[in-house]
């Protein structure tokens, strides 16, 4: 039991020992503060990069190809190396360049990713990326080394590259099992089966006509907090909580039929709570509206 909790003792101190390390600031800032400008001016980019066309974050999707070819590389090299198979040594190099080919295209995906995120979750998204570009340059190193012929060398380097990506790999999974990065911030909400009043906090059940055209109002259903307007002379209600990083949609801008999120420019459609710019992913809980004896109710419709 004892070895249990000093594992855990010793996961959680590495972890705060890296999250607190205030100098990554100083090399983190004038990397992130562009890259999240860029992707600002291109919604299709952001869209793109973020997996809003994939309904999931893309970045956790493909690096199971680096990891999964460098793993094979590595029991590859294995077999090579304790003199069972040396006919696969071509097939060995095409994993490792596959790998690396993809690490590539990871970072990409992980960079956009990564450019939202603050305090903590910059910094051990920081650290995870120099280390992915140290494992990068293993992986290339021992590439040309196999190359010129210098196997052992070759097999060296990526045998340590592969040390990296097992540590790059759990501060990934912390990105998200710790700090949340990528999951959607309604994903514990329950649908709202039956029929219920939607409240304003402060006055009670809300009446048909306390909503005002073009109008978004943040009002609340069992607790929970919902989006409620009028488009077009219909009542329209959605989850408040944006599914990227939880800003309150109610604060952001009616643009036509869509709300778009103040904080980093995701937009919900009303009628269906479907995303139709990134870069969140998931889409909004969406709810049927009904008006009984003047008063507004809400029940959980499909997206
Ligand atoms: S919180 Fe990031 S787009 Fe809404």
């Amino acid at each position: 039991m004892a070895s249990v909790e000093q594992a855990q003792a010793a996961e959680a101190t590495l972890l705060h020992a890296i999250a607190d390390q205030g100098w990554v600031d100083r090399l983190a800032d004038p990397i992130q503060k562009p890259v999240y400008n860029l992707l600002k001016r291109f919604d299709a980019l952001r869209s793109a990069l973020d997996g809003t066309w994939l309904g999931h974050p893309v970045h956790p999707a493909i690096v199971t190809v680096p990891v999964g070819s460098w793993a094979a590389g590595m029991i590859l090299d294995l077999l090579d190396v304790t003199g069972r198979n040396r006919t696969l040594r071509p097939t060995t190099d095409a994993v490792h360049t596959i790998g690396l080919v993809s690490a590539l295209a990871a970072a990409v995906f992980g960079m956009s990713d990564w450019s939202y995120t603050q305090g903590a979750a910059k910094r051990v998204g920081f650290i995870h990326a120099l280390t992915n570009v140290t494992i990068s340059g293993f992986y290339g190193a021992s590439l040309l080394a196999r190359a010129r012929g210098a196997r052992g060398t070759g097999v060296a380097l990526s045998t340590a590259g592969f040390g990296l990506l097992l540590f790059s790999s759990w501060l990934g999974g912390e990105l998200s099992y710790h700090y949340g990065v990528g999951v959607s911030r309604t994903a514990f909400e329950e649908p709202q089966a039956d029929w219920s009043p939607v409240e304003d906090g402060q006055h009670g059940p809300v009446q048909e006509g306390a909503v005002s055209e073009g109008v978004l109002r943040r009002v609340q259903v069992n607790g929970r907090p919902i989006l409620l307007t009028r488009h077009e002379g219909q009542l329209r209600a959605i989850g408040d909580t944006c599914t990227h990083m939880g800003c309150s949609l109610s604060a952001g801008t009616l643009e036509g039929d869509q709300v778009r999120c103040p904080c980093h420019g995701s937009r919900f459609r009303l009628t269906d709570g479907l995303v139709m710019a990134g870069p969140a992913s998931v889409a909004e809980p969406a709810y049927a509206v009904r008006v009984q004896d003047g008063r507004v109710e809400v029940r959980h419709a499909a997206n």
